[in-house]
């Protein structure tokens, strides 16, 4: 897959400094995808999702493994597309105008290093055609995160 936001990932990619490079691309995406009210990075950090670079409302700095759409992407290592935030139990609502959710591991080694994690305040917002570019997007984080030996 090859799509002009792809493109520009790869090019904030070019950035070696973790923090930097993921802002830039929290922002990207929140500019390309219509109708999000959040766009961002989950850290795996001792042993639990912490807050990383994001566009939006102030959101959970600390996410067990163990709950949410962001643990269940975590515990499965898959992406988790979630139509309707409101018909699941497991969903922490960091926004109460959050209606649907796609959160997508980035995987290093087979090992769930940090999450991609959109929000959007319409239900059925995210398209399958999405998630397969936030794959993508994840698998080009993960070969900067080799290279550049993030998280340092
Ligand atoms: N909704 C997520 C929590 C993170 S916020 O959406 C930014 C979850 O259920 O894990």
């Amino acid at each position: 897959m090859k799509t002009i936001l792809l493109e520009q990932i790869k090019e904030y990619l070019k950035e070696s400094d973790m923090v930097a490079s993921l802002a830039n691309i929290s922002s990207c995406i929140m500019l390309n995808y219509k109708n999000l009210n959040w766009s961002g990075f989950y850290l795996v950090k001792n042993k639990e999702l912490i807050l990383g670079p994001f566009q939006g409302k102030p959101a959970c700095t600390h996410i067990s493994f163990e709950k949410g759409v962001c643990g269940k992407t975590y515990r499965e290592k898959k992406a988790q597309r979630v139509d309707d935030v409101l018909a699941i139990q497991d969903h922490i609502a960091c926004d109460a105008d959050s209606r649907s959710e796609l959160c997508v591991p980035i995987l290093v080694n087979e090992e769930c290093v940090a999450e991609i994690d959109l929000d959007s305040f319409l239900p059925n917002n995210f398209t399958e055609e999405q998630e397969k570019e936030m794959i993508q997007a994840a698998q080009y984080i993960s070969e900067a995160w080799i290279k550049y030996h993030w998280p340092n």
